[in-house]
């Protein structure tokens, strides 16, 4: 197999998972486009996030929050002031790269260090060992901290300066008082959300891993000050069963701890996968205390404590916090599927071995020919089933074309319709990975279409 990094980048583009943004205008880094079967995968992976985390779960409720707030929010959450990453700028070219990127490569570990003086020291100490091709290291400027909130003028007659906003969850608090009181619950509640968020990331590079216009899927855990080691390990636990339920191997992921914790935990740790270009963080899980609700309460006067009835005493929440990125799971999630099989005629076949739960597609409707007999009949079939299932009908080119295009994005069935199907009302139904073919009744085939074919 080539790169299956690379592989994987191409099939994104040729089959229509993902399309970097406005390419007919030279692009728009860190900005990209689904297409057709990717808006398909990525729906099905944020509904099964949803079944799991939210439907799940008699304790954890759904909201969808606005993009844009009163700019105070992200002044009380500390984002104004302490959302950035240390860059260096290459005095000649203007290219600003990430300190901390740079520091990994050799070794050198500046994650959370918020003293930029210390950042300043540890880089002109290690400056002789960086390497990035076609710059002079001399050249590279002291580090400074670029803050990351995307800034925008809407309302410009109110706010002199607005933020889209830079992660989801500050929606979740903003709004804990007005979910606690219509759930009549004060504590011992989840609150979840899927929606996206912006950072004017330095270097958005690595395809999607790394993007200014992404996804996250976020809960927020409110509880007692002493439950947060307990909710921290459920929603741990949690978390790494709902991606090895979406085909993840537990070989390829792995729990890395914070040393150095950002400026909203108490505690935190990674949910790393291995992706071809090493190991990389695709979820947190932050124990960021009362930090968020007592800055809200500070900065807008509104009290977010309860009053506990028991201990009669008034608490402000402990907040414990999944967040995972959906275009990082959803590149997971197809490099994890990606296969290359050689066949007895020495053909290769690549077969994206998907969950058949979150394929784009789950079964592809072909006429054996272009013929307008066989064509009727194949609408017919693809007309009952799109009622209960996703389906593509797909008329162009060879069935054996079209069964390697179906292979290629993951397509659990392949339907054709023959003129044995005229005569007697049976099809053929192709199953993805065995690629064995069965034939059987049309008004029986419900029947034959079982998730559970697929391990
Ligand atoms: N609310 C906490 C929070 O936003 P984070 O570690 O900054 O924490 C959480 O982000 C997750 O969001 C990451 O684990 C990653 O999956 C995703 N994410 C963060 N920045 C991203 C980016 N620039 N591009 C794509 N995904 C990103």
């Amino acid at each position: 197999m080539e790169n299956k990094w690379e592989a994987v980048i191409k099939l994104c583009k040729s089959r229509g998972f993902m399309f970097p943004s406005s390419e007919i205008y030279d692009g728009f880094s860190g900005v990209y486009d689904y297409g057709p079967m990717g808006v398909e995968l990525e729906k099905n992976i944020k509904a099964k996030w949803w079944k799991d985390i939210v439907h799940r779960n008699k304790d954890i409720f759904g909201i969808n929050s606005a993009i844009f707030t009163n700019p105070k929010v992200w002044e009380a959450s500390g984002h104004t002031s302490n959302f950035s990453d240390p860059c260096t700028t290459d005095k000649k070219t203007g290219i600003k790269y990430r300190v901390d990127h740079l520091l990994e490569k050799i070794g050198v570990d500046c994650n959370g260090v918020t003293d930029i003086d210390k950042i300043k020291k540890l880089f002109n100490d290690s400056k002789k060992l960086i390497k990035i091709e076609g710059v002079d290291v001399n050249d590279l400027q002291d580090p400074e901290f670029v803050n990351l909130l995307v800034e925008s003028n809407l309302n410009k007659t109110k706010f002199e300066k607005t933020y889209l906003r830079g992660e989801t969850c500050q929606g979740i608090f903003i709004n804990y008082k007005n979910i606690s009181n219509s759930i009549n619950k004060n504590i011992g509640f989840g609150v979840a959300q899927i929606g996206k968020a912006f950072r004017n990331e330095i270097s958005a590079r690595q395809f999607i891993f790394r993007l200014r216009e992404f996804q996250q899927m976020e809960m927020q855990y409110f509880d007692f000050p002493n439950k947060s080691r307990e909710n921290f390990e459920r929603f741990k636990k949690l978390s790494f069963e709902f991606l090895i339920s979406l085909g993840i191997s537990k070989e390829n992921i792995r729990y890395k701890d914070h040393d150095n914790l950002v400026f909203y935990c108490k505690n935190a740790l990674d949910i790393e996968y291995k992706y071809p270009v090493g190991w990389k963080e695709l979820e947190g899980i932050h124990d960021r205390g009362d930090w968020d609700l007592s800055q809200h309460q500070k900065f807008s006067k509104t009290t977010m404590e309860f009053f506990d009835e028991m201990t009669k005493k008034s608490y402000t929440p402990n907040v414990i916090e999944t967040s995972i990125g959906v275009e990082r799971l959803f590149l997971a999630v197809l490099l994890e599927s990606y296969t290359e099989e050689e066949l007895p005629d020495k053909t290769t076949r690549v077969v994206l071995k998907l969950k058949p739960e979150i394929a784009p597609i789950y079964i592809a409707v072909l006429p054996l020919f272009k013929k307008e007999n066989l064509k009727q009949k194949a609408v017919s079939v693809f007309n009952i089933l799109s009622n209960d299932y996703v389906c593509l009908y797909d008329e162009t080119q060879s069935i054996g074309k079209r069964y390697r295009r179906a292979d290629e994005v993951g397509t659990p069935f392949c339907i054709t319709i023959d003129y044995q199907t005229l005569e007697d009302e049976t099809v053929t139904i192709r199953n993805r990975d065995s690629m064995k073919q069965d034939r059987v009744r049309i008004s029986d085939l419900k029947k034959s279409l079982s998730p559970d074919l697929f391990d």
